[in-house]
């Protein structure tokens, strides 16, 4: 089985607030997408990254050199990138178009976020092997855990207007995984509808398609706030205890 992997990294971080993009926040001695691209570029079934980023990025050029270095040791699987778009679902097609003429229709394209540094390598082993014989694909999924309450505002303050049923709600996380051809025509679709969907598997949704739940551990977080940098920083430094 082998893939290509597209990973949207063109946000400016509104959330995070600092001037530097969250994705080239430092993290334990490297930074967030390099975090991000590890476990990819360990795994000889990926066969070419493609990296959306920012037009005009100050930053991607300085992360490209360290990983070039590191890969014409290690042969690693090739970085290359792309300019991204105005919304998470535009980077994504735009890192498809670069693969147009190298992928076939039926080949697996893996989607993960830049800025997601805490996938374990057991979780993107399991979604390849849930998936193997799938026709569409699916994605890493953590069943909620907590009472989900639905708010409305009063007086400018969040007050509860219903609990819902949590039975059946996943949180979507990424890798995402489904068929080139297959996302590429979602994703179109969706744009030329007017849709922007959250994640590649709404897109396939919207078609009627049904993709695979894989459940995932819920330490892949994805960095939002300057917070969640903290709590990576913790799940990865445990990990690399003996
Ligand atoms: N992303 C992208 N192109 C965009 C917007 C987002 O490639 N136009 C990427 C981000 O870089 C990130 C991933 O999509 O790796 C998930 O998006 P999100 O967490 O929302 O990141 P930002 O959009 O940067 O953050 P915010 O929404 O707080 O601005
Ligand atoms: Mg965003």
């Amino acid at each position: 089985m082998r893939y290509w992997l597209v990973m949207p990294a063109a946000g400016t971080g509104r959330r995070f607030g600092t001037g530097l993009p969250k994705q080239y926040a430092s993290l334990e001695g490297r930074t967030v997408i390099e975090w991000a691209l590890a476990p990819f570029l360990a795994d000889p079934r990926c066969v070419h990254a493609v990296v959306a980023v920012a037009p005009g990025d100050p930053h991607w050029g300085k992360v490209a050199a360290r990983l070039a270095a590191a890969a014409a040791t290690a042969g690693a699987p090739k970085v290359t990138s792309v300019t991204g778009g105005e919304e998470r679902a535009r980077s994504v097609r735009l890192g498809l178009a670069a693969l147009e003429a190298r992928a076939a229709p039926d080949d697996w394209v893996v989607v993960h976020d830049a800025a997601r540094p805490c996938l374990a390598a057991a979780d993107l082993d399991r979604l390849l092997a849930s998936l193997s014989r799938h026709a569409l694909g699916g994605l890493l999924a953590s069943p909620v855990r907590d009472t989900l309450k639905r708010a409305h505002a009063v007086e400018d303050a969040p007050v509860v207007s219903e609990t819902l049923e949590r039975s059946g709600l996943w949180r979507a996380l990424t890798p995402q995984m489904f068929r080139y051809r297959a996302l590429c025509a979602a994703l179109d679709a969706a744009h030329a509808a007017g849709r922007l969907p959250g994640d590649e598997a709404q897109a396939l949704e919207w078609r009627g398609e049904r993709p695979l739940l894989v459940e995932g551990t819920a330490t892949n977080l994805k960095i939002t706030s300057a917070d969640d940098l903290t709590l990576a920083a913790a799940i990865l430094r445990a990990r690399q205890r003996p």
